[in-house]
């Protein structure tokens, strides 16, 4: 059994099973549906986490990244709640914050960033990885309204919102509906890496 940063007895472990030892953060980072609806983000671990996204690296350091950030129960989260899919609006209203991730894909002159998802896409990793650390949990999702997200926050045609992250304290996976509980505690999988690798000499 491990006993999570929350203080909260996992029985199911959720630690990546490896052929070679990782880091922690890595290991064992993942992403629940179960989040704390009790419990807020400190601003340290928010800034640390956004401190993170902005360190990560991008073609020509165009960092090509954008965050709205709303914490729960402010008009913030509301809205980028309400443009998330019902499957996901049924559990993210838990968490402590709703981030959309924004690419910027064109400069101000209108020259393409070719890069901009690929370099979002790091330094959102870099964000998880950040928030795993500081004891909380991340889930990413795709499952949105990007017209509905654009309109509630006047977004220029330049940014493109492509995911939102919910961050927040784990919850027991006994706080969720039945099916989406055992989605909670099944086994995480991966495809083996030799299917991964296409050419190694
Ligand atoms: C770009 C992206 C989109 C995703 N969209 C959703 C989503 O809409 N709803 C959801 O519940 N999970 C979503 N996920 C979470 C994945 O299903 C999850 O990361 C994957 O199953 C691996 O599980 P793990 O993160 O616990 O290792 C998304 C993840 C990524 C990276």
């Amino acid at each position: 059994m491990t006993i999570d940063h929350a203080g909260i007895a996992d029985a199911h472990p959720r630690t990546a099973d490896t052929r070679t030892p990782l880091l922690d953060v890595l290991a064992e980072r993942w992403s629940p549906r179960s989040f704390d609806a009790g419990a807020a983000i400190e601003a340290r671990a928010l800034d640390a986490a956004l401190e993170a996204a902005r360190w990560a690296p991008s073609a020509s350091n165009s960092q090509p990244w954008r965050f709205i950030v709303g914490r729960r129960g402010t008009p913030t989260f509301g809205r980028i709640h309400a443009a998330l899919a019902s499957g996901n609006q049924a559990w993210a209203d838990k968490a402590a914050a709703l981030i959309v991730n924004v690419a910027e894909t064109t400069d101000l002159d209108g020259s393409p960033r070719p890069w901009s998802h690929y370099d979002l896409g790091q330094s959102v990793a870099y964000l998880a990885a950040q928030a795993h650390h500081d004891g909380l949990h991340a889930h990413q999702m795709g499952g949105f309204d990007r017209d509905a997200v654009r309109g509630a926050f006047g977004l220029d045609e330049r940014f493109d919102p492509v995911s939102v992250i919910a961050i927040g304290a784990l919850a027991s996976p006994d706080a969720l509906p039945e099916r989406l509980r055992e989605r909670e505690v099944a086994p995480r999988r991966r495809m083996p890496l030799d299917e991964l690798v296409l050419h190694r000499d």
